[in-house]
């Protein structure tokens, strides 16, 4: 089964390209290299000892993406990742996030209605839920107002998915799998998270600083309703993210779905703190890290984590990796990466 994955060189998409290729699919890579390096697919193929087809083009050119199609011949699924990422970039640059985010599906779903390809895995997130009246959130807690442009683009795109599957003529079928927050990189220490420049996401700085890159981890915020003042969340390693893509593409092929558009939060359903994703990180690596406590960081949900048990009751998966072994990992790469300059 020959799946396409948008975005198959970046974070995420590296991870799920060689868990789909060690599950037995026939992984096609489509990238544009904007947020991404073309190490990730020499990662790839160290691990998995086999080269992906990739396509080096942007998913919101329509010709490019139709000439891929037309050269793969049959594609059962598509994974769409590719998107824009930075919270605090879509602020500053908010047509860039609709353009792309929201353009580039409304183009992948035109060839892939062209073409016939009915099988749609979208990459959504947790900050479709905004800032949630209860915790842990359910797959049925109500949309809050986004707190950033970024936020709104997955909340559109998944307005989008909706309304294109209730179009009278529509064969799409859809998994939404809403990630919390992913961490760590690939045991092998091949694929990881790749940051351009100073890291947005509390992991890349916390190794950043343990390996001298950077001076000091400013924790934003201590003065928050939570246990300690720091804020909440669900940390999923992302390999066990990748193999939810996995589980939700079978799903799709197998015919499995209950509903034309499935939704599932997939996080590990517990919640730390940035302190305490701190000393499991000094544990981890038996380092100390250099931190402290400054002001709070526009847009940021005190607490947010996931009710996984959708997840695990209606696809049977489960997280299996702890927070202190995904930290592992992501220490792990980052002295990789070091080693290598
Ligand atoms: C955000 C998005 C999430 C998106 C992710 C991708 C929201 C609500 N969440 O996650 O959907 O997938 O970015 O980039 O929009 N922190 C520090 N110091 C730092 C960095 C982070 O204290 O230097 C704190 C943050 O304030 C936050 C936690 O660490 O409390 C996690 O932050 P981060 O890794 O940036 O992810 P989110 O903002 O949760």
């Amino acid at each position: 089964m020959k799946i396409l994955v948008t975005g198959g060189a970046g974070y995420i998409g590296s991870h799920a390209v060689v868990e789909l290729y060690q599950a037995g699919y026939q992984p096609v890579i489509v990238d544009n290299f904007s947020n991404s390096e073309e190490s990730a697919l020499a990662g790839i193929e160290a691990i998995i000892g086999a080269k992906v087809p990739t396509y080096r083009i942007d998913c919101a050119d329509n010709a490019a993406l139709r000439t891929v199609f037309q050269t793969e011949e049959k594609i059962d699924g598509v994974i769409h990742f590719a998107a824009y990422k930075a919270v605090g970039e879509s602020v500053q640059k908010p047509l860039a996030y609709f353009q792309n985010n929201v353009g580039s599906l409304l183009t992948l779903l035109e060839v892939m209605t062209e073409f016939e390809v009915t099988n749609l895995v979208f990459s959504s997130s947790c900050t479709v839920y905004g800032i949630p009246d209860a915790l842990p959130v359910t797959e049925a807690t109500p949309s809050k107002p986004a707190s950033s442009p970024y936020g709104r683009t997955k909340q559109m795109c998944e307005d989008v998915v909706h309304d294109v599957s209730a179009a009278p003529t529509n064969k799409l079928h859809t998994i939404l799998l809403r990630y919390f927050n992913p961490i760590g990189a690939h045991n092998s220490a091949k694929i990881g998270e790749l940051p351009l420049g100073v890291p947005n996401n509390l992991v890349p700085y916390i190794t950043q600083t343990a390996a001298g890159i950077r001076e000091q981890l400013t924790i934003n915020g201590g003065d928050y309703d939570t246990p300690d003042g720091t804020n909440i969340r669900d940390y999923i390693h992302v390999v066990d993210l990748a193999k939810a893509h996995v589980v939700a593409v079978q799903r799709l092929l197998d015919r499995k779905a209950s509903e034309v558009v499935e939704t599932f939060n997939v996080g590990t359903g517990h919640g730390n703190s940035v302190l305490e994703v701190v000393q499991a990180f000094e544990q981890a690596s038996g380092l100390k890290l250099n931190y402290h406590i400054g002001p709070r960081r526009a847009g940021d949900v005190p607490a947010i984590y996931a009710d996984a048990t959708k997840a695990e009751q209606v696809l049977g998966f489960k997280t299996e990796t702890s927070l202190l072994d995904s930290l592992a990992s992501a220490w792990k790469w980052q002295q990789t990466l070091h080693k290598n300059g």
